[in-house]
């Protein structure tokens, strides 16, 4: 007997058959905890969870020991024709993407960690959603073990949320705070974190911004329910980031977080992922090492704080099988997944348009009328100053750290590129974003 494609044998409960295609960090934990918690698992949605195949690129690999060796398959597609749930723990854009859609569009559930699908594909996805009359899950794509989608997605469905921004990579955090505490610099925190297994083998995506990004893209899409692809979000990542800037904010009673900020303005949605300072008191000023933490700020709600392990195989696990388990129910007892939601059609703000302030420190030659320039510089490019701090070096030149209010991205950029040629300015020594109050 069959209820929505799920098998019932005689008198047993119902199962529900889980495609998994990759076992990797992510997804030998899944396998270990469907093992080791399956009688739960079963009782919290109604029907026995079979896991019919394992797809990998390499069936020779050696695998953890829980990992069924008769399980494994290199034919991820056959596997998918046999499974009721799909879990796509793959990564990258294909093969994933293809075998995501083909599994929609044959009216499967997927449930996915992969954000980098999601932020660049999303619109194709949902589409085939829609036309299989199936449901797509990703609670793991983005912080881990954060149950920060289902808390957008779901939660907050009743809200209008004004801001979202968040420490979404562990790598760069890790690496950050590492700088900020024991005074390491970038390279050396860079290797003790692709040691302890945070960064990837390749931690350009990590320490570039781009997993930060494709994860902004995903939050913003949900919070301001409208379509915001990794394409849409100007990235800025930590590699410039030097110990000597790590340690002057420390000094000065700050903190620099690479954060991923999404706001909605009167004039539409803005959302980038940059380093910023914020101050020591901030929420997000406490997240240490690889923790991820997201702070919502919704019109009734108020302020939100989701925070905790935003990456590894364990956590993440949990994040999937909490999908898998909401997904099964639904298969036993009816309902679907929400469906995307894009109705506000927001415009998405360019430079021009986009709120920020920032922090410059530079070093000018310290004779009359050179701070009068800097600020003249302020003042034509419509920047008004928020703090000037000066303190003369050894060398007869002058360190200067000037914070702005709010103005737009693109009359902060100017400012610094007139800076840049200005004859009484030395060196531009860093322009850091500034957030928090
Ligand atoms: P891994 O690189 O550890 O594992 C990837 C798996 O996919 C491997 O088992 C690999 O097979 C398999 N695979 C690769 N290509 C194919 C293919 N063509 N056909 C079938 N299988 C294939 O990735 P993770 O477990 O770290 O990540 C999985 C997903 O979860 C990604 O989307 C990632 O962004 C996301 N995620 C990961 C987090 C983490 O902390 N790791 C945190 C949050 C999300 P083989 O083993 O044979 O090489
Ligand atoms: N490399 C990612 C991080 C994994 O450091 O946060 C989780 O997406």
């Amino acid at each position: 007997m069959s209820i929505s494609g799920v098998t019932r044998t005689g008198t047993e409960d119902p199962v529900v058959r889980v495609a998994l295609l990759g076992c990797g960090t992510v997804g030998s934990q899944v396998i270990r905890l469907l093992r080791e918690h399956g009688d739960d698992w079963a009782a919290r949605s109604g029907a026995r969870l079979d896991l019919v195949g394992v797809a990998v690129r390499d069936t020779s690999v050696p695998r953890d020991p829980w990992v069924p060796p008769e399980l494994l398959t290199t034919d991820a597609s056959a596997l998918i024709d046999r499974a009721d749930i799909v879990v796509e723990l793959i990564g990258g854009i294909e093969p994933a993407r293809g075998l995501v859609l083909q599994a929609l569009r044959g009216g499967r559930t997927v449930v996915t960690g992969n954000k980098a699908l999601l932020a660049a594909h999303g619109p194709e996805l949902h589409a085939a959603v829609e036309a299989g009359d199936a449901d797509l899950y990703y609670e793991a794509a983005v912080a881990g073990a954060i149950p920060v989608v289902y808390g957008l997605r779901e939660s907050l469905a009743g809200d209008n949320i004004v801001t979202v921004a968040g420490i979404v990579n562990g790598t760069t955090n890790y690496i950050l705070d590492e700088m900020a505490t024991r005074g390491l610099s970038f390279e050396q925190a860079l290797q003790q974190a692709q040691a302890l297994g945070y960064a990837e083998a390749d931690p350009t995506a990590d320490v570039d911004g781009h997993d930060a990004a494709a994860k902004a893209a995903i939050l913003a899409s949900l919070a301001f329910h409208t379509r915001v692809s990794v394409d849409d979000v100007p990235v800025a990542g930590i590699r410039g980031i030097s110990a000597e800037e790590v340690s002057a904010a420390a000094g000065a009673g700050q903190v620099v977080k690479l954060l991923a900020v999404a706001r909605r303005t009167t004039g539409g949605v803005s959302v980038r992922v940059h380093p910023a300072l914020l101050p020591d008191t901030h929420p997000l000023a406490a997240v240490r090492g690889a923790f991820n933490a997201v702070v919502v700020e919704a019109e009734s709600a108020g302020r939100l704080m989701f925070y905790g392990q935003g990456a590894g195989g364990t956590p993440t696990a949990s994040a999937v099988l909490s999908d898998v388990v909401a997904a099964a129910g639904h298969a036993i007892r009816g309902g679907h997944a929400p469906r995307e939601s894009a109705y506000t059609q927001l415009p998405l703000l360019g430079p021009e348009e986009t709120p920020a302030r920032t922090q410059v420190q530079l070093r000018l030659v310290d004779r009359p009328g050179s701070l009068a320039a800097v600020a003249g510089v302020y003042g034509e490019e419509g920047v008004s100053i928020e703090s000037v701090h000066q303190q003369r070096s050894d060398d007869g030149s002058a360190r200067v750290v000037i914070t702005s209010h709010i103005a737009t991205e693109a009359s902060l950029a100017r400012t610094v590129e007139r800076l840049v040629t200005e004859s009484r300015v030395q060196e531009v020594i860093s322009v850091t974003h500034v957030e928090g109050e």
